[in-house]
């Protein structure tokens, strides 16, 4: 019979003898000499660390400051310390460096409008990867349904696209202006009481409940609520805040606050309502008939991706909750902070709030007695609207966190600078 029992050393079988000098390695650790052996491994793996990314890492060429370069601390210190400000010293680091900026040990920075459509470019052009730290890493994975491989993306990405384009939501328009209707009522409702309306919560309301109608058959209602829901909002806005916590500290969110977090995101948000919902309505639309739920006046994006096997293969039994959730969510906030952005300077400017007024007013004026309202197709060619909106859409921005993009395959040159693939 062989086994590690057989083999002697120095007399001694060898397992008697590790455990000899196990044993021997364990009494002459004293706790000093565990300090000093941790600092130095620490001071080592630090140096090593912030040599490499100062003088060997593919983007050590590139400008910004020692700090950035060396330590993703940095990031951390503008962003957690003074709650999301890293954006704004970005902008004088541009200022300092030129367009072309290295924010973070990893992360490339671009500050040059012309370039634009040298990054956000189609699949046929090049692949693009998606960064991962803003969820991955966090053991959050099964509990978002963001995808970061090109590839993957594009899989997913493709069946949904048919969804939101223009024909698609024009079908859907009664299901946008039943819930317009409802905000004005409530609006309404409140004229002459001088009751504050927080209308940050009210737009909130009104686009979550549009784009759950979009989703669900049983959609939300949270412009019934008496006060618009603020108090899930600020829930959402705590949240927004750990984004950034989470992007620098996955490990540590990991190790010591998932089990809580996921206890707190499952039972005391939200979440579960939406998980609850779309596990009952995908159950419901699998028992229908695929092509009868495809054509119905009620037709949802559940209905259109249930019967095939997509979303469950690229992210698991939950993935249909999860992709609701993240639509949900992808197409609330950013349609009502853009709505936000537009009605507080339309108020704060009356001069600009005027020709709208007077615009509208002789557009409506035309139904005057009717039952019917304008048409989408009617509004967007009114030129002073579409500039609004226009003018809205540039300026709310789409989301306080970056979204950069890696190039797996290749590398491209911008503002004089090579980007190494793989790099962003
Ligand atoms: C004012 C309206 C909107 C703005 C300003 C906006 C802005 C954005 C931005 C900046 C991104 C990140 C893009 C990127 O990094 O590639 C994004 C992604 C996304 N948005 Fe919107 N969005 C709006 C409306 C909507 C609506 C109505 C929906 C839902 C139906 C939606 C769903 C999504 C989804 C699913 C993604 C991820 C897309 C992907 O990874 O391919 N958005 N949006």
């Amino acid at each position: 019979m062989s086994g590690f029992n057989e083999l002697v050393y120095d007399g001694v079988p060898f397992i008697q003898k590790s455990h000899i000098e196990l044993a021997r390695l364990t009494q002459s650790l004293t706790w000093p000499r565990i300090i000093l052996l941790v600092t130095t491994y620490t001071i080592l793996y630090t140096l090593t660390l912030a040599i490499y990314r100062l003088f060997l890492s593919p983007l050590a060429s590139f400008p910004g400051p020692f700090l950035a370069k060396i330590t993703h601390w940095y990031e951390f210190y503008y962003n957690v310390v003074h709650a999301g400000k890293y954006y704004e010293k970005i902008r004088e680091l541009h200022d300092k460096y030129g367009p072309v900026v290295r924010v973070t040990p990893d992360e490339i920075h671009i500050n040059e409008p012309s370039a634009y459509n040298d990054i956000f470019v189609v699949g046929a052009t090049r692949k693009t990867n998606a960064y991962p730290r803003f969820s991955n890493g966090t053991g959050f994975e099964d509990m978002t349904a963001i995808s970061t491989s090109h590839d993957a993306h594009r899989r997913l990405r493709v069946p949904l696209d048919k969804l939101f384009v223009r024909n698609s939501i024009l079908r859907i328009e009664s299901r946008v202006a039943d819930r317009v209707a409802r905000l004005c009522d409530r609006l309404s409702s409140y004229q002459e009481t001088g009751e504050v309306v927080n209308l940050t919560n009210a737009l909130s309301s009104l686009t979550t409940d549009i784009i759950s109608s979009v989703i669900f058959e049983e959609p939300s209602d949270y412009l019934g609520d008496p006060d618009f829901n603020s108090e899930w909002y600020e829930t959402l806005k705590q949240g927004g805040r750990n984004v950034f916590v989470f992007k620098h500290l996955p490990w540590i969110i990991g190790a010591l606050g998932k089990p809580l977090i996921r206890y707190f995101v499952t039972h005391v948000t939200r979440w579960t309502i939406w998980d609850e919902k779309a596990r009952r309505e995908v159950l419901l639309i699998r028992k229908r008939p695929s092509d009868g739920s495809k054509t119905r006046e009620k037709t949802t994006v559940l209905d259109h991706l249930v019967h095939s096997d997509l979303v469950e293969k690229e992210f698991g039994s939950g993935g249909f909750p999860r992709l609701a959730q993240l639509i949900q969510q992808a197409g609330a906030h950013n349609v009502s902070h853009t709505l936000g952005t537009m009605v507080t300077y339309l108020l704060m400017s009356p001069e600009k709030l005027r020709p709208l007024q007077k615009e509208l007013e002789l557009i409506w004026s035309e139904y005057d007695g009717k039952s019917t309202a304008p048409s989408w197709i009617e509004l967007e060619k009114a030129p002073y609207l579409s500039a609004v909106v226009a003018e809205g859409l540039r300026m709310a921005i789409g989301g306080m966190n970056r979204t950069p993009r890696v190039f797996p395959n290749d590398e491209i040159k911008i503002c004089g600078w090579l980007i190494p693939r793989g790099e962003c």
